[in-house]
């Protein structure tokens, strides 16, 4: 059975009641259950994970490697900061969707770089917590197709 990591960074803990005009309203734990019940549907084991430290975020795109088939990463702010995320993800080889809830293109200038679409298989944004479901599916077509 192929396996992926959902690996979510810095602040999503709060999701709720952060900023939900912009985040939602789904709390981390709800985007999990939606995350387990789709990669259910379609034959998919996933591991979720969230850290608020990038060296925590590195460890665990280390561990993918040999262990899950892809990754689907929302890196939050680390994103438009983290040179050593982006190097984590080319090291490792582990196929990885970029994912964010809100769309990063229409806020802040400071949110329309991203390192890590430089080394993504691509990039979701823009569509809430139904992101993750269509990060999966996206990630779920690659490796069908990868074989
Ligand atoms: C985010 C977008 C980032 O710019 C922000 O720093 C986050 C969340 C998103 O999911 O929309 O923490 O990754």
């Amino acid at each position: 059975m192929a396996s992926i990591l959902i690996l979510n960074g810095p602040n999503l803990n709060l999701l709720g009641t952060r900023q939900p005009e912009i985040y939602g309203r789904e709390t981390l734990d709800d985007i999990e259950a939606l995350c387990r019940a789709h990669a259910g549907t379609l034959g998919l084991g996933l591991d979720f994970a969230q850290s608020n430290h990038e060296g925590a975020l590195i460890d665990a795109i280390h561990a993918a490697r040999g262990r899950h088939d892809g990754i689907v990463l929302n890196a939050g702010a680390y994103t438009h900061t983290s040179i050593a995320l982006m190097d984590a993800i080319s090291s490792a080889q582990v196929p990885t969707v970029e994912l964010h809830l809100s769309n990063i293109h229409a806020r802040e200038s400071f949110r329309h770089r991203s390192h890590i679409a430089r080394v993504a298989l691509g990039v979701i944004c823009g569509f809430g917590a139904q992101g993750y479901v269509l990060a999966i599916d996206a990630l779920h077509g690659h490796l069908e197709r990868r074989g």
